[in-house]
């Protein structure tokens, strides 16, 4: 009898793995194939600035939309993840050094990566917000190429990505934004200047860098990985919608917040909003207070 109850069991047992490697193989496969689908995008150029106004333009973008999080202070590039069961996740070299970006990455290549999300081969960019940056204004992605193409070349190369079978599984399940060139909106045309007035439209316009965690909705929800904290409700109803201005703005330059708990910069980015104007912190909080 015993037998065979245990029999039975070791059945189950077997046939579950099996089922769960055949879903894995489904899942390895699918996420593969996305991976090497090339794309073919209308070229697209718009004139790049050089006059300095503009450059310092493009380094407050860069700085506020978190380009130097993934890319390395000095945009050489960085390992964001390096573990076997979720794999490699780089960000590339963004400078002209060895390892970086070839000497003729055009202007036109630029805007290619973000706007569409594609490289020069018309592979997806891996794990790079062009979902975001495709919503930037024409005036600010065209300071934010030009001052990413005078920074000081400095050699650093590094180990292609390679994707683990976490990072397969999650990103099948939509939990993780892998290939932004498939959420993009190809045939949108882009906004030509944002809103600068300190309201709730320039609020809306920059609250684009806080929805990938914050959620579209800014209503929060889960962590973005295994063991990250809760992502909190940014509007009226929530929890931060009953600080103030005051309080608000202090939170997002210091990582304190009113009731005392220090952010984690690796949690929520507060290096990033510490880097926003006080009208930019100001028109963010209007906006998040705007939604009921
Ligand atoms: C969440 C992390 C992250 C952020 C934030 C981010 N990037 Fe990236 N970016 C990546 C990764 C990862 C790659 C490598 C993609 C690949 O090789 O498939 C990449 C690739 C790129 C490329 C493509 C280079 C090529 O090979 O053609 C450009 C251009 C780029 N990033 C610019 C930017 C700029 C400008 C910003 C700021 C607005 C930015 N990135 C913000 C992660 C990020
Ligand atoms: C990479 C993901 C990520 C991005 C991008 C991000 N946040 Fe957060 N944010 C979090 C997480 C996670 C927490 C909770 C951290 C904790 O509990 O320790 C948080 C916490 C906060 C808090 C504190 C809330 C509280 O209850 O104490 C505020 C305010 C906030 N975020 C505002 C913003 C704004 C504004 C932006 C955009 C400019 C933004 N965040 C972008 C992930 C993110």
């Amino acid at each position: 009898m015993l037998v065979k109850i245990l029999k039975g069991a070791g059945m189950v047992l077997g046939s579950l793995v099996l089922l769960l490697g055949i879903a894995y193989a489904v899942i390895a496969r699918n996420i593969t194939e996305r991976v090497e689908k090339t794309y073919d995008f209308a070229r697209e150029s718009f004139p790049i600035p050089t006059d300095s106004l503009s450059m310092e333009r493009g380094k407050h973008v860069a700085l506020i939309k978190g380009c130097i999080e993934c890319h390395g202070e000095n945009m050489a590039g960085k390992v964001m993840i390096d573990e076997p069961p979720m794999g490699r996740l780089v960000a590339t070299n963004l400078t002209r050094g060895k390892g970086g970006l070839p000497d003729d990455y055009a202007a036109e290549d630029w805007i290619r990566a973000l706007r569409h999300g594609v490289g020069r081969n018309g592979r997806p960019l891996i794990f790079m917000p062009s979902h975001e940056t495709t919503l930037l204004s024409q005036e600010d992605m065209a300071a934010l190429i030009a001052y990413c193409r005078q920074l000081p070349p400095v050699d650093q190369a590094w180990a292609p990505i390679k994707l683990g079978p976490v990072v397969q599984v999650f990103s099948y399940l939509d939990k993780m934004p892998l290939l932004s060139v498939e959420k993009i909106d190809h045939h949108r045309a882009l906004l030509t200047q944002a809103d600068t007035s300190g309201g709730i439209a320039q609020g809306k316009y920059l609250a684009v860098s806080c929805s990938g965690c914050h959620q579209p909705n800014f209503k929060g929800g889960d962590g973005a990985a295994p063991g990250s904290p809760p992502v909190p409700d940014l509007t009226r109803s929530g929890h931060v919608g009953k600080w103030t201005q005051p309080q608000f703005i202090h939170t997002l330059r210091t990582g304190h917040t009113p009731e005392g708990r220090i952010l984690k910069n690796e949690d929520m980015p507060w290096k990033m909003t510490a880097q926003y104007q006080e009208k930019e912190l100001v028109a963010l909080y209007k906006y998040f207070q705007s939604l009921p």
